[in-house]
């Protein structure tokens, strides 16, 4: 028996509801395996502005500090887009806590799923097959560095260390070695002086990795190669931005940003949410797709070292798709919500067979 314990964030918009599908998932994985997770749930983002002024509260910090692990739904409110002077938002709290925790690595997983093909704009012969692992870096860059505004005059400095570099290097370079062996950095060498060390120290790591092949994309062709021919990429490492972006892009591969998972690990406590954003419109709607939440669950389960308990989440999953037992976006004939395609799900892990949703 495994104990151990989650703290989950839920978050804004339709964070609450995948993520409750994604614990769902995971008490499967207990009962089924025997193992004891402890949930307890904390507030982060907008939620938490509402009832203590703080993105970040004090308890949702020392509850992540306490948890083996965290899991978050989403984070964001238009309210606080549409005003560009607000002085607290609901992303500090996101960012306060990768960097409270030391999470430097964030780690994006993207697969072309075989029955999905036809749900991306993209030509099916051109993305079948695709897998691509995406290292961003989490904790530097612009989002972090020196800012500054007035009235005429603002500013992000994009700074990052050598150290800062090295680590999640190579994390990047191990999952390139258990992988197809290929490493892509992605920069802007041509122009940045911050992508001219990225570039510099990853050719110096590169001599410890013998079997990995190191590529060097500037970030613009990356952009377009992503979606030209995206069979050609095995990991790509890059920083924070760049990732940011390219993430997004990329997600386009998979057909829905609805099933794109991510884990961001680092220092102390590991923490696991989907890339996709609190998508408000859709909140308490019962459409948003829970898939990426509950593979975000799985990374999680990775991450402790539960290798088969994880296989059979994605089994679960991967069941689902082929199914046809998905949100609308990806189903507009016969849709299911968030809470049947959770539960179809978790009941495929415990039986591991199908059930009959009504
Ligand atoms: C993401 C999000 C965040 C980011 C926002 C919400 C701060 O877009 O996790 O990709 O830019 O990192
Ligand atoms: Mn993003």
């Amino acid at each position: 028996v495994l104990a151990k314990k989650i703290v989950v964030l839920p978050g804004d918009g339709i964070g609450p509801e995948v993520c409750q599908e994604a614990v769902k998932v995971l008490q499967a994985v207990a009962e089924k395996y025997n193992h004891s997770f402890t949930f307890r749930s904390a507030l982060l983002g907008a939620c938490a502005i509402e009832s203590t002024g703080q993105p970040l509260p004090e308890d949702t910090l020392a509850a992540c500090e306490w948890a083996d692990a965290v899991l978050l739904g989403a984070i964001g409110d238009p309210k606080y887009d549409q005003d560009p002077a607000a002085k607290v938002r609901p992303e500090q709290g996101l960012l306060g806590l990768r960097k409270a925790l030391g999470l430097y690595a964030n780690i994006r997983p993207v697969t072309a799923y075989d029955t999905l093909l036809e749900h991306s704009p993209l030509k099916p012969e051109r993305i079948s097959g695709a897998d691509i692992l995406i290292y961003r870096e989490l904790t530097g860059g612009s989002y972090f560095g020196e800012k500054g505004r007035d009235s005429s005059l603002a500013y992000d400095t994009c700074t990052y260390t050598r150290e800062e570099i090295t680590r999640i290097a190579h994390l990047a370079f191990k999952a390139a070695e258990s992988r197809h062996g290929l490493l892509t950095l992605v920069d802007k060498a041509n122009v940045m002086e911050t992508s001219r060390l990225w570039r510099e120290v990853v050719q110096q790591i590169a001599i410890e990795y013998p079997k990995v092949e190191v590529d060097y994309l500037y970030v613009d062709n990356a952009a377009m190669q992503l979606i030209l021919n995206p069979r050609q990429f095995d990991v790509i490492l890059t920083e924070n931005m760049f990732g940011d972006i390219l993430s997004d892009e990329a997600s386009v591969i998979g057909g829905s940003i609805g099933l794109l998972p991510s884990a961001s690990v680092g220092a102390h406590t590991a923490l696991f949410e989907p890339v996709h954003g609190s998508y408000p419109q859709a909140k308490g709607k019962g459409i948003a797709n829970p898939i990426a939440a509950i593979l975000s669950a799985a990374m999680l389960l990775e991450y402790f070292e539960l290798k088969e308990e994880a296989k059979a989440v994605r089994d679960a999953v991967q069941k689902a798709i082929s199914s046809n037992i998905l949100t609308q976006e990806l189903n507009q004939t016969s849709p299911y919500t968030t809470e049947q395609v959770g539960t179809f799900i978790a009941y495929t892990v415990l039986e591991g067979s199908e059930v009959e949703l009504h």
